[in-house]
């Protein structure tokens, strides 16, 4: 009865996950949520204002499919400031989440058995687009004894005649990892050379840490940049996942094509959030260092208190608010009765016994690792990795 395409789709694991957090919570667990990708922060407040002012100004109608063009221009304005990369309003779309401007990327790029290359541990979402949009999904996937470094030698290997793009994502969820210059150079070549588009998604890039550096990978030549779409959005920059704003610059050819798909399945964003979209671009943004101050202070404390727990071994990765721990010295281990045999017992461990949720790593194609997301109190984190350690430093024999 269903349909084939939406029969390969698979459901997310974190949803599973947050599903039964709720089961949990109804009965009265008080759960420490580190599982969650999502700011803890308030949107910040000059944001609010000009979506109210918005509002009061009757700005309640349809705009154009690609997005207003004050916001198109907004974002120009900041790509050539921020990412050193020069586009015109014909070449922005603005979605309704970043997640919009993926899943149109790939719906505009891809025919039916095309291959694209997805670096792993990815996103949950990545594979599924992937299939949604009928091609593909090749997996490369990074070694985190080299700190999840993007493995050029890997990537030349999987390229085939049907190799249609390759998705990227720095900084990175789940590892935090963030792309050096020289790596994404070698891939930009790799992708002029064999012919396939690259698909950036730079959504966390605000959110780097001890002087880790965010680098577009459009922006280190024209040919790259004739070759890739770069997406981005304001959910984690500005704590506006709510409100549901992404967008995408690439090639005027390419938006031309997307924003024909997006006409026919969701028109133009949310008209409030595009005029409250425009502040959090060009007003103040103290905000936004406030929260990187904060996320930094929080992931200092979090990768140290796991380095010194015994069995656990987590990479010093600097973007996102994302770590991911090794936590396989403990597969095979039986502890408080319960055998442990890979990431998702692991983190039914932890859910059950010290009631602290975490995504095991098998949902990012990481079934070594479980991410815990730092966007949460420091009081939070304290009191979870308390309870992470007294349960774990029970067993004796790591
Ligand atoms: C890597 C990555 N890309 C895209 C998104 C989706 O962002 P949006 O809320 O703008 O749709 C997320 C959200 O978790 C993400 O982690």
């Amino acid at each position: 009865m269903l349909s084939q395409r939406i029969l390969k789709i698979n459901p997310s694991i974190t949803v599973d996950l947050t599903d039964k957090l709720e089961r949990l919570q109804r009965v009265g667990v008080d759960i420490i949520k580190l599982n969650i990708g999502e700011p803890d922060f308030e949107t910040p407040q000059n944001i609010i204002d000009a979506a109210k002012k918005a509002l009061d100004n009757g700005y309640t109608r349809y705009t154009a499919v690609s997005g207003s063009l004050d916001l198109r221009e907004a974002i120009c304005r900041k790509l050539i400031k921020d990412n050193n990369l020069k586009y015109t309003h014909d070449e922005i779309i603005v979605t309704t989440g970043a997640k919009q401007a993926l899943v149109n990327t790939l719906m505009t790029l891809c025919n039916q058995g095309d291959e694209v290359i997805l670096i792993t541990p990815c996103w949950v979402s990545y594979i599924e687009m992937i299939k949604l949009s009928e091609a593909v999904p090749v997996i490369v996937e990074l070694d985190s004894n080299q700190d999840f470094k993007l493995d050029i030698d890997k990537i030349k290997k999987v390229i085939t005649k049907r190799t249609k793009a390759i998705l990227i994502n720095t900084p990175n969820n789940p590892t935090g990892a963030v792309y050096k210059r020289d790596e994404l150079n070698e891939l930009g070549k790799l992708a002029v050379n064999n012919n396939f588009y690259i698909i950036s998604d730079e959504i966390y890039e605000k959110l780097v840490y001890d002087g880790a550096k965010h680098h577009s990978i459009a922006s280190l030549s024209d040919e790259i940049k004739q070759r890739t779409i770069t997406v981005n959005g304001f959910s984690k920059t500005y704590a506006m996942t709510g409100w549901r704003l992404g967008y995408a610059a690439g090639n005027k050819k390419i938006i031309r094509a997307m924003n024909n798909l997006q006409g026919h399945m969701t028109s133009g964003a949310n008209s409030i959030a595009q005029k409250a979209a425009i502040e959090a671009l060009l007003g103040s943004q103290d905000q936004v260092s406030m929260m990187v101050e904060e996320y930094q202070k929080r992931r200092m404390y979090l990768l140290n208190r796991l380095n010194n727990i015994d069995g656990l071994d987590c990479n010093d990765t600097k973007g996102a608010f994302y770590l991911m721990p090794n936590i396989s010295k403990f597969y095979g281990k039986t502890l408080r009765g319960r055998y442990i045999k890979d990431s998702m017992g692991f983190a039914d461990f932890l859910l059950e016994e010290a009631q602290v949720a975490v995504v095991p790593g098998i949902a990012f194609h990481a079934p070594n690792t479980i991410r815990i997301a730092y966007c949460n109190s420091l009081e939070n984190i304290k009191k979870g990795i308390d309870k992470i350690e007294r349960i774990l430093n029970e067993n004796t024999n790591i």
